[in-house]
């Protein structure tokens, strides 16, 4: 039995779990940051940092205490060290360093995209993937504030990069549009609801053109939507709409044009690369139009984590630690954050 800590601090989530064998979650705590940036539309890096020094010892305490651990029981200390925000890293790469010196324990350094990879790995209730039927290769689509990549794995550890945003990400093209809506932060769930009570065929986003035919692009469908809501009127100083705007309409048209391009481009690779099944991840796969499109237009099974596993969590760190952990991986105490991590197969 491996019962490894995991400490993930990339962004704006500070989180502890305790997983064992990569599979069970005996602990996982979350303090999210997502009310403080709200007032600033956005993660708002030096304040990120500042509250996971803040919170980083009493998450983990709590995470030992909820597991009903002592650091005897442990077996290795696990930590996300890239791609991130790197004030924000630093806190919990030195967190788990300390830790691994105090109790003699294994450093194992973790790519946070690797992370939400592995979450579909965890024994959940309901929601989720039937772990026992995963078989490679697989294809992962992962679609956050942060993130929007297509990455295909042959095997534990082996990945290969197919397609990436060339520009901002999914989640990031969300807040930004429903900033421009007056819909709030963060906008991934103001626009879904809004959207639900607007028409998606009133007004057609076109797709942008890109090279590689499994990369995204989301910041000309922004800049649309700028364009389209100026044809309405001026926007006021304060970002006062034109009047009689019809905001969910937009959202509507907007939400479509983001999913059909994340379903086309993710259709394309599982087609290309014969994948077993297609597996969803990040903060914007809890967007359920998403999900339904995604269902009805591929022809592999399509399957998330909860939401808990989607967003941003050490859980997840714990399970792709384990792999690595099995594989002999041993991080040294030189370790160092590294912002502009890839995922390397
Ligand atoms: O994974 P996550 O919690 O944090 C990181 O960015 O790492 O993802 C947050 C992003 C935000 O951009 C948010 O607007 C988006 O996920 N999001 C959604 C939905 N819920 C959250 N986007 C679309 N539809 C949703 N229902
Ligand atoms: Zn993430």
């Amino acid at each position: 039995m491996v019962r490894i800590l995991a400490i993930e601090t990339s962004c704006d989530e500070t989180s502890a779990a305790i997983v064992q064998d990569g599979r069970v979650v005996l602990s996982n705590v979350v303090a999210s940051q997502v009310d403080l940036h709200a007032q600033y539309g956005g993660v708002f890096p030096e304040l990120a940092s500042r509250m996971h020094v803040e919170a980083i010892v009493p998450i983990m305490a709590q995470a030992m205490e909820q597991a009903h651990m002592g650091w005897g029981d442990l077996d290795a200390v696990a930590v996300t060290r890239g791609p991130g925000l790197a004030g924000s890293l630093v806190v919990g790469v030195n967190a788990a360093k300390g830790i691994a010196l105090a109790h003699s324990l294994p450093l194992i350094g973790i790519n946070h995209l690797e992370g939400h990879i592995y979450a579909h790995w965890l024994k959940v209730e309901g929601d989720g993937v039937p772990t026992e039927e995963l078989c490679f290769p697989l294809l992962f689509l992962i679609v956050s504030g942060g993130h929007t990549e297509l990455i295909l794995m042959r095997g534990h550890g082996q990945y290969e990069l197919v397609g990436e945003t060339l520009d901002d990400a999914a989640g990031e093209a969300f807040d930004k549009v429903a900033r421009l809506l007056g819909l709030g932060y963060p906008g991934g769930p103001a626009i879904e609801t809004a959207a639900q009570q607007g028409n998606p065929a009133y007004h057609h986003f076109a797709r942008p053109k890109v090279d590689n035919p499994y990369d995204f692009s989301f910041s000309g469908i922004k800049t649309a939507a700028l364009r389209l809501v100026q044809s309405k009127g001026n926007i006021g100083p304060q970002g006062q709409l034109p009047t009689g705007l019809p905001i969910n309409n937009i959202a509507a048209s907007f939400q479509t044009g983001v999913i059909a391009q994340l379903v086309e481009r993710t259709r394309a690779a599982a087609q290309e690369y014969d994948t077993t099944a297609i597996l969803l991840s990040g903060g914007v796969s809890a967007n359920r139009a998403l999900r339904t499109a995604m269902k009805s237009r591929c022809s592999a099974p399509v399957y998330w984590p909860p939401l808990w596993l989607c967003t941003d969590n050490a859980a997840m760190i714990g399970a792709a630690a384990y792999w690595r952990f099995q594989a002999g991986e041993r991080a040294g105490l030189d370790m160092d954050v590294e912002p502009g991590l890839r995922l390397a197969g």
